[in-house]
């Protein structure tokens, strides 16, 4: 447990060996917390719990700094399961204890916890009186799941935000005037880019809501990484910067090649972007090499993208195939795309990708662009031209 400020701690966990989140689904090559958090007043109140395989360590380590007997309030900002898990441990110590969640938080927790607790819904508005100050409720529905909710601690003017504003990154430091601030930024618009895109729109209302309420904020904890104390306004901008159809001077070429073809097409039209445009910057990636996650942040930070990938039995290859769901998800906004690939005998795959990024919500440029066999001088060329066709279409 360590002090934010007087009678406000930090009682998670730094979990340095995780590298894979949501399953397989985030990549995490910096580790990450799951933080907790104790306001002591005249009453005390926990702030979420941790992931279940750490419930044993955190409760020994809540023990050694208050009787689990003491804790009047446990307030669960969102119920998934890395926030959540060690309540089934604390609720066998303290079982009438309140548990203060909104009406979808209920659903969930008993969804997956299976606990028959003294559960008390609120939403937002609603406060719960601590003595000398008060813990304000602000729902904040799919920021990033349907029960996600914000504490706002008064007198302290901290935030406690769940996962909105959080980062995977394992610091024993706190703060985030500690750590590195490139880490801290590279780490941020990964964790906005791969679980808050979907929701920019809820985003942007929910920040503009709670600036409008001119709250005075000292801090702002997240649910993962670090705290936000050095101008915390900083993040919020961010946010809102990142939900507002964000892109970046850049194209990605994301692709998947068995003999090389449609490699040396993602380089021709690499090389026809670059002639076009000398400032975009361009990224190549070959997905099944690439970090997915990584990837999603490279294209989330794109105002183009072109997919390649050969034709295998009148499809496109798996790699590609799991990438452009993973796109389909995220409803990615003011992006533009367009599709290119090899074949031998049937050519479907181009087709396939365009009708996928438009799926995914991309407006396609150009109609695809099909090379036969390996790609020959012509064809070469070609893929030079649709790079300099896709430069000069996107030009910021
Ligand atoms: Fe970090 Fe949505 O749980």
């Amino acid at each position: 447990m360590k002090e934010l400020k007087k009678n406000v701690y930090w009682t998670g966990k730094v979990d340095w060996e995780i590298r894979k989140f949501h399953g397989n689904e985030y990549s995490t090559h910096r580790g990450t917390t799951y933080n907790s958090y104790l306001v002591k007043d005249e009453k005390t109140a926990l702030i979420d719990t941790v992931w279940s395989p750490f419930a044993g360590e955190f409760l020994d380590d809540l023990e050694k700094h208050i009787p689990f007997g003491k804790i009047d309030y446990i307030v669960i900002n969102h119920a998934e399961i890395d926030h959540s898990g060690a309540l089934a441990e604390l609720m066998k110590k303290i079982p009438d204890t309140p548990v203060y969640c909104t009406k979808n938080g209920l659903k969930s927790l008993t969804g997956q916890l299976h606990g028959d607790w003294n559960f008390v819904n609120v939403k937002t508005g609603d406060r719960l009186n601590l003595g000398r100050n008060e813990l304000l409720f602000i729902e904040a529905p799919l920021l990033h799941w349907p029960d996600t909710m914000f504490s706002y601690l008064t007198g302290h003017n901290v935030l406690f935000s769940s996962d909105a504003f959080g980062q995977h990154l394992a610091s024993e430091r706190l703060f985030d005037d500690l750590v590195d601030p490139a880490e801290l930024y590279e780490e941020s618009i990964k964790y906005y880019a791969n679980i808050l895109t979907p929701f920019s729109g809820l985003v942007e209302k929910k920040i503009e809501e709670f600036k409008g309420l001119n709250l005075p904020l000292d801090m702002i904890c997240p649910s993962h990484g670090v705290i936000w104390r050095k101008k915390p306004l900083q993040i919020l901008d961010k946010y809102l910067d990142w939900s507002r159809n964000y892109q970046e001077n850049q194209i990605a070429i994301v692709y998947d090649t068995m003999w090389q073809g449609t490699t040396k097409m993602a380089e021709a039209i690499a090389q026809g972007i670059r002639s076009a445009d000398e400032e975009v910057i361009v990224k190549l990636f070959n997905i099944p090499r690439s970090d997915k996650s990584d990837v999603v942040t490279e294209v989330f930070k794109s105002k183009a993208l072109l997919v390649g990938s050969p034709t295998v039995n009148r499809g496109i290859l798996s790699a590609v195939a799991g990438f452009m769901e993973l796109l389909r998800g995220l409803r990615l906004k003011n992006k533009k795309g367009a599709a290119f690939g090899t074949y031998g005998w049937s050519g479907e795959s181009v087709d396939i990708i365009g009708h996928s990024l438009e799926a995914a919500g991309f407006e396609v440029l150009h109609k695809g662009l099909k090379a036969t066999w390996m790609p020959d001088a012509e064809a070469l060329e070609e893929s030079f031209e649709l790079g300099e066709e896709i430069a000069q279409k996107t030009r910021i």
